[in-house]
């Protein structure tokens, strides 16, 4: 009977951690400075563009905020002369920004590429790959691979390399480090608006 089960649950816990992460709440930041707060449990969404990274970001010159139930989207651009716009409707593909990035290496049932040791990871990392070519604005190859850490599945980067299609000569490299990834309770402060929304021109 253990055997069974035990059987039963090893392909399933295989299956799970060989696949792309894709959580229904998430807290995740950039290298960029970008940070994104999703909770699908309870349909709270943030996006905030700072240029501190640290697990509280700080000095935040644009936020955006959808609210389900009022439908609406607010966007705070905190240093220009009109410093809070209201829309109706979602604009969820830029707030719940994490299903993108696992669309784009293929999806959340894709199996992973190789498994690579590489020191942002503290140990392996389980990676996923995708290589495409440009041939109408220049005539490169660009290869991507995203990061995620065996131990923990915790994502850790999406790289980036691009190399010229006739001489197949790299020509350029770059990453974005995941700085920040938390998949537990949000806290209300940050879906707080950081103005108030008195000021806020409702489009
Ligand atoms: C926020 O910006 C101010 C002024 O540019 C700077 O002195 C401060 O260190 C920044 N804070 C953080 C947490 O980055
Ligand atoms: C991934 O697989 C699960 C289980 O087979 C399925 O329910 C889900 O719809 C699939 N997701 C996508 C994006 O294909
Ligand atoms: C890109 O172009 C090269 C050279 O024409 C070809 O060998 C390769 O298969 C192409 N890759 C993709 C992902 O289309």
């Amino acid at each position: 009977m253990i055997v069974t089960l035990f059987l039963l649950i090893t392909p399933l816990i295989g299956l799970t951690t060989s696949q792309i992460p894709n959580p229904i709440r998430y807290q995740v930041s950039f290298s960029g400075g970008s940070h994104y707060a999703v909770d699908k449990i309870r349909w709270r969404l943030s996006s905030k563009i700072c240029t501190s990274t640290e697990t509280v970001p700080a000095n935040c010159s644009s936020q955006e905020i959808y609210v389900p139930s009022e439908g609406r989207t607010y966007t705070f651009q905190l240093t220009t002369a009109n410093p809070c716009i209201v829309n109706r409707g979602a604009f969820l593909k830029y707030i719940d920004i994490w299903p993108g990035i696992v669309d784009s290496f293929g999806g959340e049932n894709k199996t992973y590429d190789k498994i690579i040791f590489d020191k942002d990871c503290d140990g392996p990392c389980l990676t996923w790959f995708i290589s495409y070519n440009e041939t109408v604005y220049s005539f490169m190859n660009y290869q991507r691979r995203l990061y995620v850490r065996q131990a923990d599945s915790r994502p850790i980067k999406t790289t980036l390399a691009w190399y010229d299609l006739k001489t197949g000569k790299l020509v350029g490299e770059s990453e974005s480090k995941i700085t920040y990834w938390d998949l537990d309770e949000i806290p209300d402060s940050q879906f707080k608006f950081p103005i108030d929304t008195k000021k806020c021109y409702f489009a």
